[in-house]
């Protein structure tokens, strides 16, 4: 029953825009800048790419075909594939639960920017860092009076969500097609546009090198987890996302052929991204790219001072907070709609109190992250803030949790001509199947293992070194 009435996507472009406009969202503009600038410039950039083309395309095409195949969203289709790997797919809605709160989060920063901007203050802004300190560790005296005040984050929190929830509660063609169709083109066209601006202040030239100069004595294993993890999250895999797209997805669109696509849009994005921020970013700082001071406010710290150097800078500054949160929006909705759809699937509820359901949930989940910083920033959870804390828990452990066994179900357990068969329906051929093959039985389980024992050993040995 629930499969006839699954609503589709119109064609392969509006499914290839939809999926790309979930990829394309605050992963790229504000959090792959700041690993990048974080991890050693070009060394994470290249591992990044290296990891894009393999083990990224061959999880990807996995995901789309899984929900294409089976028509159901990751709870359903984890276990239809093999009854035995059903909790994977409460593993992998996990995932967005944790995500979405504090996407929303960092949402809310975008709208307040956009806010500063639009209101003639974006200047205020541009001073290294001050200004954005004091937005997010804001803290009005009493809890309520830090809800209600728009100098902090929370007002701004609540304002974001509730615009996605909106959309959400219109339905997949409807909401979600439509809005992505016409924003991205133009925030390419101006994040371009702000790169190629950025390149030339004074000094930004060491900092191209640094991005895009590998500097292999920076090379670690972290480099590699912390470029797994933002490609997990930046690609929208390893969280049943690209599942439920593939869900929508028409038999004979081409499979293979649109991951290529939204891989390339996706990948340009961060890219240039990168260009915007990091450059500059060394440029204000003395040119000595190991003197930044990068974290999660890198993108809300540098751009305003971009801007303030540009003739115009504060239009094309408020267009730019504009589309950025039209990309953050795009993304936000594909998340919390895999929320609903699954919520809808196992409780037969409508879609309209499922939203609702939902949107409390993020709600409640997102206060800890907003409040992180400002009036609960005495709270640390193994050393980290909430906000760090989720973001580390969903994308260097939940998600590669999620990655590994959806290598060993489809690799050995189901194999992977069923993916290949599924991919060849509508297409004919599938191009990198020996690639995919090897890459999902053996390099990727193996190399996903290595990393995350590793890295948790470490994490777990420095705990209790302290
Ligand atoms: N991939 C999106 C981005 O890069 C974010 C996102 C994460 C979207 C998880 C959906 C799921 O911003």
């Amino acid at each position: 029953m629930e499969q006839k009435s699954r609503s589709s996507f119109s064609g392969r472009v509006g499914f290839v825009l939809a999926a790309a406009g979930s990829a394309v969202g605050l992963g790229n503009l504000w959090r792959f800048p700041y690993l990048a600038a974080q991890y050693g410039g070009g060394i994470f950039l290249l591992v990044y790419l290296i990891l894009v083309v393999t083990f990224g395309f061959a999880l990807m095409v996995t995901e789309i075909a899984i929900g294409r195949k089976t028509r159901l969203s990751c709870i359903g289709a984890y276990k239809a594939l093999d009854k035995r790997f059903g909790f994977l797919g409460w593993i992998a809605t996990l995932v967005p639960v944790i995500i979405t709160p504090y996407y929303c989060v960092i949402g809310g920063w975008v709208m307040k920017y956009l806010f500063t901007f639009v209101t003639g203050q974006g200047m205020t802004a541009a001073d290294n860092g001050g200004f954005f300190d004091s937005f997010i560790g804001f803290d009005a005296g009493s809890l309520t009076a830090t809800m209600l005040d728009f100098s902090g984050p929370t007002p701004w929190f609540l304002l974001f969500v509730l615009a996605t929830t909106v959309v959400v509660i219109f339905g997949v063609e409807k909401g979600i097609e439509r809005a992505s169709r016409f924003m991205m083109p133009i925030l390419a066209v101006l994040a371009i546009f702000v790169a190629i601006y950025s390149l030339t202040i004074p000094g930004a030239m060491a900092g191209l090198k640094y991005y895009l100069l590998p500097d292999f004595s920076q090379f670690s294993l972290s480099t590699v987890l912390g470029a797994l993890g933002q490609m997990f999250y930046s690609m929208s895999l390893a969280m049943g996302i690209m599942i439920t797209y593939g869900s929508y997805m028409k038999k004979e669109n081409l499979l293979e052929h649109s991951v290529t696509q939204i891989e390339v849009f996706d990948t340009l994005f961060a890219f240039v991204a990168g260009l915007m921020i990091i450059p500059a970013v060394v440029a204000f700082n003395g040119g000595d790219p190991s003197q930044i001071n990068s974290g999660p406010g890198l993108m809300f710290v540098t751009l305003p001072m971009v801007f303030e150097s540009m003739h115009f800078g504060e239009i094309i500054g408020a267009v730019f907070f504009l589309l950025v949160l039209f990309a953050a929006l795009t993304s936000s909705i594909s998340l919390m709609e895999t929320i609903v759809s699954v919520v809808m699937d196992k409780t037969h509820m409508k879609r309209k109190p499922a939203t609702l359901v939902v949107m409390v949930i993020i709600l409640l989940v997102g206060i800890p992250s907003c409040l992180g910083y400002g009036p609960w920033a005495a709270i640390e959870i193994i050393g980290m803030q909430f906000l760090d804390f989720f973001d580390f828990i969903s994308n260097s452990v939940l998600m590669p949790i999620v990655a590994v066994l959806t290598c060993i179900l489809v690799g050995h357990v189901i194999g992977t001509k069923v993916i290949a068969d599924e991919v060849k329906e509508g297409a004919g051929a599938f191009h990198r199947e020996k690639m995919y093959h090897v890459m999902i039985r053996w390099i990727a389980p193996v190399l996903l293992v290595t990393i995350l024992v590793s890295e948790l050993l470490t994490k777990v040995f420095h705990l209790f070194s302290i």
